[in-house]
């Protein structure tokens, strides 16, 4: 089973939104309120939805992950904020590495821009994943949702060693 990781072209965005969604709604649900899984992962994905997440605002770098060329797992990273801002697995791929990959490959793209350190606010869901790929946890705190809404978090990071 390979796993290869690519960047996002713009013709994946719907898939891109399918499996964030499908991740939070799959696997974090478990962890947080009814109301933040609503504003984390709104239903239903609309043509407009897809347009505001193409405009990109904050300049994300996008990755996919496929298995088979099915996309079943997603990345992003701001270089600016030296921030890993997502990595999320459907359900029905995870533990099987895929979102290990993802995360190499961020900070693969992270040292190529020369960023010494990560900085990511966790899901609670996410934490023990990203301590095992050596992220350590900063402090509890909220992320605020671009609705407005929060959610608890755990602020995270690594630095990144040169390789
Ligand atoms: C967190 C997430 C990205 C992990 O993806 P994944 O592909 O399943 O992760 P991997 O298979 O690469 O796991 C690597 C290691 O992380 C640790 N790990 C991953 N998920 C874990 C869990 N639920 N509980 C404990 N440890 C976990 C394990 O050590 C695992 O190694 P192992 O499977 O050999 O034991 C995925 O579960 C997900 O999308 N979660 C919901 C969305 C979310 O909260 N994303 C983070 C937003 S900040």
């Amino acid at each position: 089973m390979e796993i290869t990781v690519r960047k996002m072209h713009d013709d994946d965005a719907r898939r891109f939104l399918e499996v964030h969604h499908a991740a939070v709604r799959g696997i974090a649900a478990e962890d947080y309120p009814q109301a933040v899984i609503e504003d984390w992962a709104p239903q239903p994905i609309t043509e407009k939805g897809i347009a505001e997440f193409l405009a990109n605002p904050d300049n994300e770098i996008r990755l996919v992950a496929e298995i088979n060329s099915e996309i079943i797992g997603i990345g992003a990273l701001v270089v600016a904020n030296n921030e890993l801002r997502a990595c999320y697995v459907a359900p029905d791929a995870s533990r099987k590495g895929v979102g290990s990959a993802l995360v190499h490959k961020i900070e693969s793209i992270a040292r190529d821009h020369e960023l010494v350190v990560l900085h990511a606010d966790s899901s609670v869901t996410a934490e023990p994943f990203y301590r095992a790929l050596g992220y350590a946890a900063r402090k509890h705190g909220q992320h605020i949702l671009r609705s407005g809404q929060r959610m608890a978090c755990v602020k995270m990071e690594k630095r990144l060693e040169p390789q």
